[in-house]
């Protein structure tokens, strides 16, 4: 923290954000259009690149949904983001348990009682600073793996709800369809209930289908960028 000493006399009178243009770190010169509060700014300050996790959660590997993720974080990456691809189904999430006649610790504590991939992943993504989550669409609905994910951190985040790392974080929603393209709105519909309730910022909502792939594509490319040029 001696690098960034003097900084709160700087600050000092200033509104939210800006603080970035006075400093002479090279990581906030190189970005001086960024608007952030000053923690985050030191934060920042200090090296640390901005994180873009994607999950995909169809079983393919290098499907659709999967290539469309794989869209999101190049954009990011190409704008200086660290980026991760996590493939949901190879990760040990299993279904809510619904324990102690429906509320286990979910709700008590924030914690799922289950142990498996499923509190690392989320410990990830709330050391992110933005996601994108992509699913098939299935039955015109998310992937199975998606649902079970999804439905456990929905439960650890219904209390404590002011203090959810999760509260503003960017993310965009991707549904990918087959053939006839039938429910991919529905199932970004679902999604979107799902983000929204875990308190995150709807960056975009992309619905892809075999005939929209290929612009949707390039669109994604774009959003990724600009997900991480806007923080
Ligand atoms: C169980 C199952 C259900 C599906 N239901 C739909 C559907 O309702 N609407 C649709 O357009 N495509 C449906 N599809 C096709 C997938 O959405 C499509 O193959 C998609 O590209 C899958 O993404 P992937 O290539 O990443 O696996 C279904 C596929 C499976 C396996």
């Amino acid at each position: 923290m001696d690098s960034v000493s003097g900084l709160a006399d700087l600050a000092e009178g200033c509104e939210v954000g800006y603080y970035a243009l006075a400093m002479p770190s090279p990581v906030c010169v190189d970005r001086p259009r960024k608007r952030y509060t000053l923690d985050v700014c030191i934060e920042k300050w200090e090296g640390e690149m901005l994180k873009v996790i994607g999950i995909q959660s169809s079983p393919n590997l290098d499907g659709l949904t999967c290539q469309l993720t794989q869209a999101v974080l190049e954009g990011a990456k190409g704008e200086g983001a660290e980026t991760e691809l996590i493939h949901l189904n190879r990760l040990d999430v299993g279904s809510c348990k619904a324990h102690d006649r429906g509320w286990g610790t979910c709700r008590s504590e924030g914690k799922c009682m289950i142990e498996d991939d499923f509190q690392e992943l989320r410990e990830k993504i709330n050391q992110a600073d933005a996601l994108v989550f992509s699913t098939p669409v299935y039955f015109g609905d998310l992937s199975e793996s998606a649902k079970r994910f999804l439905d456990r951190w929905r439960r650890c985040e219904s209390s404590n709800r002011e203090a959810s790392p999760l509260k503003g974080k960017r993310v965009i929603g991707v549904a990918a369809a087959g053939g006839s393209g039938g429910g991919a709105v529905n199932a970004l519909h679902n999604l979107e209930a799902y983000l929204r309730y875990l308190q995150f910022t709807i960056f975009d909502l992309v619905p892809v289908t075999q005939a929209s792939k290929k612009h949707k594509t390039d669109m994604l490319k774009v959003a990724g960028k600009r997900l991480v040029s806007e923080l």
